[in-house]
């Protein structure tokens, strides 16, 4: 069975390791790659270096890939992860920078707003009968709570939350054979870790119990997770709700 992957993210951290154990898995797999930098080579793998930010050039992204001249087998699968994301700078609102907010939004929200909606409009039932589509968005418990100094991150996610819950409402009426999760992986010790350590006590309350996270070992492998998100695509069946809390 062909698979066909679309990951944001796959320089680092969780997008990393879930693109490498995809690769190491799988066989009849190609994994289209999104990210400014490159980390990863092999043959089943292709990077699309892209600033997830310059939300307008997402418009038309999955018909300039040239897919049909580019595989040439029938592709039975197609998964769309959204996984990149930034935590944005960490600080009191009024005291953060606009422009920021803005490309906060735009990484976490927009583009993957604009990339599911490029997903299921070039892979519907019309054009690719029916294929079966997984979509998994990398979400957050700090998308659920107000947590002080994260206002972007937050409201980022609480937005991608809600826009794949109006995905899963929209499949029960139109049954295009599509599977969507919301996929809240908890703490990984990935750079964004590393960023939010950094932060100061006035710009995040909280910053103190992260340190003694990563200084307990209490932070999760990427490894883990990857191999968690990589369950429910396998078996999207066998887990029933949109939110998937991973630890
Ligand atoms: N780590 C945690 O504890 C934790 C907790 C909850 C949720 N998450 C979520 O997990 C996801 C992955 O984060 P991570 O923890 O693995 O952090 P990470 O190691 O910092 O990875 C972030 C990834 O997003 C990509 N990215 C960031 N800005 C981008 C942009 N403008 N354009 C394209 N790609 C961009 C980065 O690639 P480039 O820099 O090469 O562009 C990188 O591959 C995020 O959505 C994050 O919100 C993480």
């Amino acid at each position: 069975m062909k698979t066909l992957y679309f990951i944001t993210g796959t320089s680092s951290g969780i997008g990393y390791a879930l693109t490498n154990h995809i690769l190491s898995t799988e066989n009849d797999v190609l994994v289209e790659g999104i990210s400014r930098t490159q980390a990863i080579h092999h043959q089943n793998y292709k990077h699309h270096t892209f600033d997830l930010s310059e939300i307008d050039n997402l418009i038309g992204f999955f018909g300039k890939l040239d897919l049909e001249k580019r595989i040439k087998t029938k592709i039975d699968k197609v998964v769309l992860i959204n996984n990149a994301g930034t935590l944005g700078e960490v600080g009191y609102v009024g005291k953060i920078p606009s422009q920021d907010i803005i490309k906060t939004m735009n990484i976490n929200t927009i583009a993957p707003f604009v990339l599911m909606n490029e997903f299921l409009h070039t892979f519907d039932t019309a054009t690719f009968g029916n294929i079966e589509k997984v979509i998994i968005n990398v979400t957050s418990g700090a998308s659920q709570r107000p947590i002080d100094g994260w206002s972007s991150y937050c409201a980022s996610k609480a937005g991608l939350n809600l826009f794949g819950e109006v995905i899963k409402e929209e499949e029960k009426i139109v049954n295009q054979n599509t599977q969507i999760f919301n996929v809240s992986v908890g703490v990984v010790d990935t750079n964004m870790q590393g960023q939010i350590r950094k932060t100061k006590q006035d710009e995040f309350s909280n910053v103190k119990h992260f340190k003694e996270l990563k200084k307990n070992n209490q932070l999760a492998k990427p490894q883990f997770i990857a191999e968690k998100i990589y369950s429910i695509i396998q078996n999207p069946q066998n887990f029933e709700d949109i939110w998937q809390k991973l630890q």
